[in-house]
């Protein structure tokens, strides 16, 4: 069970505290949201910014490109030190191609599908993934409920990477809290993202090992 804090909730003027402070609290990845005003209506940050904080923190870099044609972008945001790269598979043309970029470029591969994709659209992929992002909210913006109707997706890809002996992460991002993690871990889901929940807690430690526990307990695969 990974805990993966979202920085779109965290101060952006200290971004480098802010990331330390997760560090500091115990979680796994630093989840970075990219958003290009097309894609999803909200402008946030690029690859420099991602540059600026590689040599802050030792945590791997979770980065989720929310842009049109990831794929144009996909070599600078390695460069920048992404570790983990997730595209929206309906911003993309080519799947196939923009996994093998990612692949190339030396970061690990994901897709992510928005809450009303199928599950079923990952599935031509699954060998070559990472991991598999399945939103819990309508990407654009931090700070909106999880919506429990997506679970049976999770459900569904966790099965079918059991079925097919695919060693498979399943991350879950938006509207995760201490209750709405149970019900993600319940499904399959192994990755949690969590911006307010984090970045807004009092103490940030207790918020990271709460999740993380809760997670365990209910992860029933
Ligand atoms: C939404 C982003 C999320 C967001 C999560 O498009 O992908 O990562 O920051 O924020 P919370 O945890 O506040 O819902
Ligand atoms: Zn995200």
């Amino acid at each position: 069970m990974l805990i993966s804090p979202s920085i779109l909730a965290s101060d952006f003027s200290r971004l480098a505290e802010e990331v330390n402070s997760i560090e500091n609290a115990g979680a796994d990845l630093v989840h970075i949201d990219v958003m290009d005003g097309m894609f999803v209506p909200n402008i946030t940050i690029g690859a420099p910014v991602i540059k600026s904080l590689k040599d802050k923190t030792k945590l791997p870099f979770d980065v989720h490109l929310m842009i049109e044609e990831p794929i144009r972008y996909i070599e600078d945001f390695a460069k920048a030190g992404a570790d983990i790269i997730t595209f929206h598979i309906e911003a993309a043309k080519d799947v196939k191609a923009a996994i093998d970029a990612i692949k190339k470029a030396g970061a690990k591969p994901a897709v992510s599908i928005k809450p009303n994709t199928p599950a079923e659209a990952v599935f031509p992929y699954l060998a070559e993934l990472y991991m598999v992002l399945v939103m819990t909210v309508e990407p654009g913006f931090g700070g909106q409920s999880f919506m429990p109707q997506t679970m049976p997706k999770v459900k569904a890809i966790r099965e079918e990477a059991i079925k097919r002996n695919i060693p498979l992460h399943i991350q879950v991002d938006g509207g995760i809290d201490s209750r709405t993690v149970s019900e993600a871990a319940e499904n399959g889901a192994d990755i949690f993202v969590a911006g307010s929940y984090i970045f807004k807690a009092q103490n940030r430690k207790e918020a990271v090992s709460l999740l993380k526990e809760k997670a365990e307990t209910a992860y029933p695969y």
